[in-house]
């Protein structure tokens, strides 16, 4: 057995305002403490989206009275509430910036647009930014022009993780993160609806410039984007992969098998992620993990409410068997043991750290 600080997450989708059939705060906190989160970011594009201090305060609401872990909620840039965002970014885990194709509204066709957000975003709060291909190099522009960091979602794509490696060649303030499903699955594994995710899936030649480039990769984030069974086997499969059970074993794995070190993991899933978006040191938290025991994922068996996985039937080996939050036994073999409403705002009553 061997113990790890408590994961952090800093992508997660959690639907709750508006979608609750797919997750909501209760559901989607379970599912993260059974695959070792003690700490989730979640991200804004609900029904509605969290763009002003009435959906930040639908959102927090539910997640005060509903959550098992700890957490903290993004707030999404939308055309018109650059100047509204400001006075809220103490309460947020940062500003989420849509510049591709996602799912929900939520998107910023107009880079400048997009400057405004820079220019009146507090200094001291993080910017996350989904851009692909050329909006990334054009958005890494911006965080250079501002000189502020900047943290780009789910890299997928080879030339993206050289253009970032770049920019901090050059001394550039850039932090990424990678999901797992684009390191361990390609365009070619799934079929055409369960398979829509954004970014998609890429090529092998991809998914190997990823794990060639480990060093550039400063955070391992889920993007858990649960959508029911129903909706991806639909007319119109929406995109987006559960990933908070299947994140911790799939790294597990690679461990095991000499891909990563254990430091390697600890590092992107839980140092790093807790300097890039300032979180606390949370006490007495750790988990247990039995490296050894090998497992096949299986749908049924998780806790998420979308009750499925891209990742059925795969073979790992390592799995978790208790986690501690704050002093309690909050998870033991299968069993969740915390109740809603464990779970605290990380942002809530922080001593400020300005720059
Ligand atoms: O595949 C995705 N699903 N990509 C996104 O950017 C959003 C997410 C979702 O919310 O379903
Ligand atoms: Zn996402």
């Amino acid at each position: 057995m061997i113990t790890l600080p408590g994961l952090i997450d800093p992508h997660a989708h959690l639907r709750e305002p508006g979608a609750t059939h797919k997750e909501d705060w209760d559901s989607g906190t379970t599912a993260a403490l059974a695959g070792g989160f003690t700490q989730v970011l979640a991200m804004p594009n609900t029904q509605p989206p969290v763009t002003d201090g009435d959906t930040l305060a639908l959102a927090l609401t539910a997640a005060r009275y509903k959550a098992r872990c700890d957490y903290a909620q993004y707030l999404g840039a939308g055309p018109h509430n650059m100047d509204e965002l400001a006075p809220l970014a103490d309460r947020s885990a940062g500003l989420k910036i849509y510049l591709d194709q996602t799912y929900g509204e939520l998107r910023l066709n107009d880079m400048g647009l997009c400057l405004a957000h820079f220019a009146r975003w507090p200094r001291h709060m993080p910017i996350v930014a989904h851009a692909e291909g050329r909006s990334l190099a054009a958005v890494i522009l911006l965080s250079a022009l501002y000189d502020r960091p900047l943290h780009l979602a789910h890299v997928s794509r080879r030339e993206e993780i050289l253009l970032i490696r770049a920019a901090r060649q050059r001394g550039m303030k850039v932090t990424c993160e990678v999901t797992p499903h684009h390191l361990f699955l390609t365009q070619n594994d799934l079929s055409s609806g369960r398979g829509e995710v954004r970014p998609r899936l890429a090529t092998a030649a991809d998914r190997d410039a990823l794990w060639g480039k480990l060093e550039v990769i400063d955070c391992f984030a889920t993007d858990h984007a649960p959508h029911t069974l129903a909706e991806k086997d639909g007319p119109n499969p929406p995109p987006g992969f559960p990933g908070l059970e299947t994140a911790l074993p799939l790294f597990l794995t690679a461990v095991s098998e000499g891909r990563l070190t254990m430091d390697d993991l600890i590092r992107r899933m839980a140092t790093n992620p807790r300097r890039i978006f300032n979180l606390p040191e949370q006490a007495e938290t750790w988990i247990e993990v039995l490296p050894d025991e090998s497992w096949e994922i299986r749908a049924e068996n998780t806790l998420t409410r979308c009750a499925w996985t891209p990742f059925e039937g795969w073979q790992v080996r390592g799995r978790l068997r208790r986690v501690v939050l704050r002093g309690s036994e909050v998870f033991r073999q299968g069993q969740i043991l915390a109740p809603m409403g464990t779970g605290k705002n990380i942002r809530e009553g922080r001593v400020e750290n300005r720059e």
